[in-house]
């Protein structure tokens, strides 16, 4: 085959193109040859040895996959829409059953439109027996996806029972099941589905989530939020083992969460960054194949699946832990580390005193971790550093490019109304010495695998 010259594309194309591949694990002549292969597909009836999937695209990592989706019937039902967006785009064929309940929360219309294909409800449809049966749609599917997957769901396939067409598909399947739990935290913590949940981790059914967080009834919060689509995305290719691992053989290390200042041994200065976005990160770079090593400030989420973990309070404990893990091929530094500690820890609680003024505390500066590594003698390839600003955030995150030592500042703001510190979406911009890059508002695991992906193209070319 002619060889394609891709020095020859302009530079925004061939940022596309390196981005496409990295996130796919191609090379970028090799994305070529596929996206011209897909023009042919749809350039019309004259080039006939081609044929087109009915749905799905005809590259991405999931390209030929046929996923039978059952939606539950809860409030998460809603996210199923999304889910098979993702899933499309990304080349997979979605067949979807849906709940009598799910019809609740979601339309048969709806959930076809999006997945381009036949909505199946019935067990005892007469035509649907017919034309596709649920032995056939078990059968025909690579893997069984179940979200939401309610309580009472999850009850019928611990049980066995098969009284309608969910159930009867599920029991009816050898191909692997993924289940996406979405229920109140008290019937997820309850004896009952407790059991249940042993019951179908031994059968070798597959669990994503379910995540903590507030629930859609007000004033509750606890573990029972479904997961989100892009994290079903990648347990489901997890699952049929065809994530691309561009990042395979490469080391990261990367900071995430606040850190704590002791003031005393019960008192602390803290800031309100959650971990989110640095976690979510770590583990976007571990699914495309690397060895990721974060150090985490104190947060109250779960460590991110697949990455290294070390746990620590202080910034000096971070700034440590960082230099240990040197050399490695990039640097992330998400972590809102503190940039003032009490300059005199005290080791006993401090006693308020009748009379006795306040006590006033004295600061120094904190060593900054970034800057450390930017210059330091073992300087990763890569090294990316965040800027979370309330005003001015271009200007100064341009001025830490230099400053830092790093190749890329993600920049966002923090002000109180934009709700990113502690929230679940962000708006950023990369700035790096070439210019800035704008992505719009979107969730925080949707900034974690575009970010991935460009790094995973960056450390593919020579120069950074
Ligand atoms: O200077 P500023 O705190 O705005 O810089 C933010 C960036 O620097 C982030 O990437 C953060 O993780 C890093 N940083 C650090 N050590 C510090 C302060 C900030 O690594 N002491």
């Amino acid at each position: 085959m002619a060889s394609i010259t891709i020095r020859n594309l302009d530079d925004a194309t061939k940022e596309k193109l390196r981005l496409r591949a990295a996130a796919h694990g191609r090379s970028m002549e090799e994305e070529v040859r596929l996206l011209l292969a897909a023009l042919d597909v749809h350039a019309g009836p004259s080039i006939t040895q081609i044929s087109a999937p009915s749905s799905g695209l005809a590259t991405g990592p999931l390209a030929g996959r046929h996923i039978l989706l059952i939606i539950g019937g809860g409030i998460a039902a809603y996210k199923c829409l999304d889910l098979i967006r993702r899933l499309r785009e990304r080349g997979a064929h979605v067949r979807p059953v849906l709940t009598k309940a799910a019809e609740e929360f979601v339309t048969p219309l709806s959930v076809g439109a999006l997945a381009a294909d036949k909505v199946f409800s019935d067990l005892f449809s007469r035509e649907d027996e017919h034309d596709v049966g649920h032995i056939r749609l078990s059968r025909e599917a690579d893997l069984i996806a179940v979200a939401p997957a309610t309580a009472d769901l999850m009850a019928k396939m611990a049980g066995g029972l098969a009284n309608d067409l969910a159930s009867a598909v599920l029991l009816a399947t050898d191909k692997p099941v993924l289940i996406a739990p979405a229920m109140n935290p008290r019937m997820w913590n309850h004896p009952a589905t407790r059991r249940n949940r042993t019951t179908l981790a031994n059968d070798g059914i597959r669990f994503v989530g379910p995540n903590s967080g507030e629930m859609a009834e007000s004033g509750e919060a606890g573990a029972g939020r479904m997961a989100e689509p892009l994290e079903i995305v990648a347990a489901i290719e997890t699952l049929l083992d065809i994530t691309p691992k561009p990042l395979a053989g490469k080391t990261i290390v990367m900071t995430s969460g606040p850190t704590h200042e002791p003031i005393d041994p019960v008192r602390y200065i803290a800031n309100r960054s959650s971990g989110k976005q640095g976690h979510a990160i770590a583990a976007a770079l571990a699914r495309l194949g690397a060895t990721v090593h974060l150090v985490s400030g104190p947060v109250t989420i779960a460590d991110p699946e697949g990455v290294f973990v070390t746990h620590v309070e202080s910034a000096r404990d971070m700034r440590d832990a960082v230099e240990r893990l040197l050399p490695a091929d990039a640097a992330v530094m998400v972590a809102a580390v503190a940039d003032w500690r009490t300059a005199n820890e005290a080791g006993e609680k401090i006693k308020k005193q009748p009379g006795a003024a306040a006590p006033a505390l004295q600061m120094v500066e904190n060593p900054d971790i970034l800057a450390g590594v930017g210059h330091s003698k073992q300087r990763p390839r890569l090294v990316v550093g965040f800027a979370a600003e309330t005003q001015d955030l271009l200007a100064n995150a341009r001025k830490k490019l230099d400053k830092k030592g790093a190749d890329w500042i993600v920049a966002n703001d923090v002000s109180h109304a934009t709700g990113v510190m502690g929230g679940d979406r962000n708006a950023v911009r990369i700035v790096t010495r070439s210019g800035v890059e704008e992505w719009p508002d979107m969730s925080k695991e949707e900034v974690a695998e575009r970010l991935a992906a460009r790094i995973a193209a960056a450390l593919q070319t020579i120069e950074v």
